[in-house]
């Protein structure tokens, strides 16, 4: 497709498709004629949040939650990852044998989520709970539209009440929480209306949970693919981070974001009318020959590796460096304590949405 249909109406979606990695960059930068606001519709988990907005109201809204996401109030979780990881980790090290996905993968990312927003430990499992993608997204929801739509109604309630409890508490006793320094965070004199702050934790769950749970997940497939790469990785464990940044490349936990035009647009020779819906294939750009070389071999020596895994442009990922945090820390633990990794279970397909079920056994030391 990238090199016969770069840029491709696909009839029974009614959707635009674009491959190529410079189409998909052309798209994520210019928001003028692709716009993010069609994200999400009324109703929706994401509806007014930053992640749907347009400049310039999407400047403001970024400026505002940026000054949460400084490189010191993400650099302070070290410690909480850490012992998060080495809490999950320690009961399943006399077992011999975990379950990748239900064992770290999830708990992870809910957990640090949870810290991050100064959720208590005795809620976290709460959180967890919301933060499955089958509570989110439409997978598992009752299949008929009205009882959907009263599920994710209830689901939205019961989210928002426990947020506006807990930051009635914050707003009482403030901590180091970004819930406690959002509440206080102006930009030109304007705060985040309390609306907007509920909303904006409901994003984190969604947007921050199963994403880093698929790399998690990912990443560990990968690396039990190969041997070699597996031993040269507990042996070397400064190369985890790039191993990481291949796996975001070759396997990205988002695999396409949508975009609608505003207006007529030409893209890579083909005219798009305006209101189209406009699918940008990350997992496709990150193949891209013209911008990595054998780009289906995986490779952690790979210099430079430009991914669009995060996004580009104005949105991109506001919690990329939480993700790479989270996983540089928990990653080269996991390898380390678990020296004789080996899948056991194969036969689940990887998906965008669905990471692999993966089954890992410890070998003998
Ligand atoms: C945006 C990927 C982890 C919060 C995005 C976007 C991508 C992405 C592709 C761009 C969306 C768009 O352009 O429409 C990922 C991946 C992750 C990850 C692959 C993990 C491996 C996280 C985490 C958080 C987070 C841990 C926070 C706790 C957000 C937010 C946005 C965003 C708030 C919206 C930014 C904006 O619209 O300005 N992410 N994400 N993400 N991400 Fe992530």
């Amino acid at each position: 497709m990238r090199t016969h249909h770069p840029v491709f109406y696909d009839e029974p979606s009614q959707q635009w498709q674009v491959f190529r990695y410079r189409d998909v960059v052309a798209v994520l930068t210019d928001t003028a004629h692709f716009s993010s606001q069609h994200n999400t519709q009324a109703g929706s988990f994401f509806e007014g949040t930053v992640i749907a907005k347009d400049p310039p109201e999407h400047r403001h809204m970024r400026n505002l939650v940026n000054l949460a996401f400084t490189p010191r109030a993400i650099g302070r979780l070290t410690q909480t990852i850490t012992s998060i990881t080495q809490d999950l980790l320690e009961p399943i090290l006399p077992l011999g044998h975990m379950n990748a996905v239900s064992d770290l993968a999830v708990p992870l990312p809910a957990r640090v989520i949870a810290a991050l927003l100064g959720v208590p430990a005795q809620d976290w499992d709460i959180l967890q709970r919301w933060a499955q993608t089958e509570h989110l997204t439409s997978q598992q929801r009752p299949t008929s539209p009205q009882a959907s739509q009263q599920f994710l109604q209830n689901l939205q309630q019961e989210m928002f009440a426990y947020f506006a409890a807990l930051l009635k508490e914050r707003r009482r006793t403030p901590g180091e929480d970004i819930l406690s320094l959002l509440s206080q965070a102006e930009v030109d004199g304007e705060r985040l209306s309390e609306d907007a702050l509920l909303r904006f934790c409901v994003l984190l769950l969604g947007a921050g949970q199963e994403t880093t749970r698929n790399l998690i997940a990912t990443f560990l497939w990968c690396v039990t693919e190969d041997p070699a790469l597996l031993q040269r990785l507990i042996r070397e464990p400064e190369m985890v981070p790039a191993a990481i940044e291949e796996v975001l490349r070759y396997l990205p936990p988002i695999w396409s974001l949508s975009r609608r035009t505003t207006t007529e647009v030409e893209l890579a020779g083909q005219r798009i009318p305006a209101h189209q819906t406009v699918q940008a294939w990350i997992s496709s750009a990150n193949r891209d020959p013209e911008y990595f070389s054998r780009p289906d071999q995986f490779d952690i020596q790979r210099s430079p590796n430009r991914h669009l895994a995060f996004g580009h442009g104005i949105h991109f990922c506001l919690g990329a460096p939480l993700a790479r945090l989270e996983t540089q820390i928990a990653l080269p633990l996991l390898l380390s304590q678990l020296k004789g990794l080996q899948r056991v279970r194969n036969d689940e397909p990887i998906t965008a949405t669905l990471a692999p079920l993966l089954t890992i056994t410890r070998l003998p030391l």
